[in-house]
């Protein structure tokens, strides 16, 4: 039985639990920071590991009965190091928006000048938000995609840097389909003094199957969440080199290198005690990672995300950009005359989920913008190849083009439900 000692002791939570299970498994999950994590990964979350507190470092914790989480930390460290080809890794960020303010504090002080990309084209909350830590601590110049073509312009991101003179370039997105050309930024921070860090939370998985540029050897620190493509807990971990490139320019009196100044950010600067349960399922997943069958599954991941695209538009939608060269998309609803957010709970009421997003130039508000987000790693997960992109770019489109058409939503959620079933997922559950 499912969770016998939840449902025994408390029935409330697991009806809750079994309801969820079954919206995941009857629904398509195309929210593209969403996946499907193994169940051997959500098995090592659900361990005796929660009940420890393990402040500290392998081999120097301040905490006594440490002897087996240091060898299971030293293992996610290990393996990460391994699979990344990085220099120094930190396992220990609860999340990617905390992991992304110890990069940022290791080496700048607040009112330091970032270059990162507006959130309005792609870029995440925590890269210059006003309403968010990184905005408020940090002065935040952005770049964008031109409007021409609604890609980033390389040029105008150097224009831009060799102007405003960042102490760090930030790269990476949470809502771009496209190829970030990372050797480029890398160059461009290099010219200028500046750290480069890439925020790699979406496409890793792509950057470790050769799918999309990988930015660990050319940047100083590479943030990545856990969850999304890489397909393990919902944490995040931090790739940095061990020297300081910049040191004598921007710590000339700081004794520690870049790995020490990330990993003294990191605890005690900003948390206390690791979740050792979620860093043993990190271990779990980058040795996951490190199998063909992760290497095939992020070809697959892009092959589907093609078919889908090349689909909605056969079927008359705008998507920015034009396309897709990753994981993701994003429809623009605004010749539909819709919102995204209408859009998007049209398409949720069907059980296809996705979530509403800002598109480039939006003429609307966050709240309900002109566009869709959404892309193709949990249904890859499941098994699903072109051809069921094909069908479910029809289904969405159907929905999208008539999303009051009540008797049309019903079908087409029973035939949502149809088509999961010839693609189960947990079976053991
Ligand atoms: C690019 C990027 N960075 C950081 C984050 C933040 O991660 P978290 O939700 O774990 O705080 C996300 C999450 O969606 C993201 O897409």
């Amino acid at each position: 039985m499912l969770y016998p000692h939840i449902r025994q002791q408390d029935p409330e939570v697991a009806t809750l639990l079994d309801k969820e299970l079954k919206r995941q498994r009857e629904g398509l999950v195309m929210i593209p920071s969403e996946n499907f994590a193994s169940q051997a990964v959500l098995e090592a979350t659900g361990t005796v590991l929660t009940n420890k507190y393990a402040e500290g470092y392998p081999g120097k914790r301040y905490y006594t009965g440490n002897e087996y989480i240091d060898a299971i930390e030293q293992l996610a460290i290990d393996r990460a190091k391994k699979l990344f080809n990085a220099e120094h890794v930190n396992v220990q960020p609860h999340s990617g928006s905390g992991a992304n303010m110890a990069c940022y504090s290791a080496v700048l002080e607040p009112g330091d000048t970032i270059m990162g990309m507006n959130l309005a084209h792609g870029g995440h909350l925590t890269h210059g938000n006003p309403v968010n830590f990184s905005g408020k601590t940090y002065r935040f110049i952005s770049y964008g995609v031109s409007q021409e073509n609604e890609r980033i312009d390389m040029d105008e991101v150097r224009q831009l840097a060799l102007k405003e003179k960042p102490k760090m370039i930030l790269s990476g997105a949470t809502a771009y389909p496209r190829i970030i050309d990372f050797e480029t930024f890398a160059n461009i921070a290099k010219e200028i003094n500046a750290y480069a860090m890439a925020d790699i939370s979406h496409i890793v998985g792509l950057c470790l199957a050769g799918d999309h540029p990988n930015p660990v050897s050319s940047h100083d620190i590479v943030m990545t969440t856990t969850t999304k493509t890489l397909r393990g807990p919902r944490s995040a971990i931090i790739l940095s080199r061990i020297e300081d490139r910049l040191k004598t320019h921007y710590h000339p009196d700081s004794e520690k290198t870049l790995a020490q100044l990330i990993d003294a950010t990191v605890f005690p600067g900003l948390q206390g005690g690791p979740l050792e349960h979620i860093i043993a399922a990190k271990a779990v997943a980058f040795a996951e990672a490190e199998k063909p069958e992760f290497q095939e599954y992020q070809h697959q991941i892009v092959k589907n995300a093609q078919t889908l695209a090349q689909t909605l538009m056969h079927q008359g939608l705008r998507l920015v950009s034009g396309g897709t060269d990753n994981h993701l998309m994003l429809i623009d609803c605004t010749s539909l005359g819709i919102g995204g957010k209408d859009g998007a709970n049209a398409l949720a009421e069907c059980g296809i989920y996705t979530n509403f997003n800002m598109i480039p130039f939006d003429t609307r508000k966050p709240f309900n913008p002109s566009g869709i987000r959404l892309g193709t790693p949990a249904l890859t997960s499941q098994g699903m190849k072109e051809e069921e992109m094909e069908i479910i770019a029809n289904l969405i489109a159907g929905v999208l083009h008539d999303i009051h058409n009540t008797s049309l939503k019903e079908k087409i959620k029973t035939k949502v439900v149809e088509l999961t079933q010839g693609f189960p997922i947990y079976q053991e559950l």
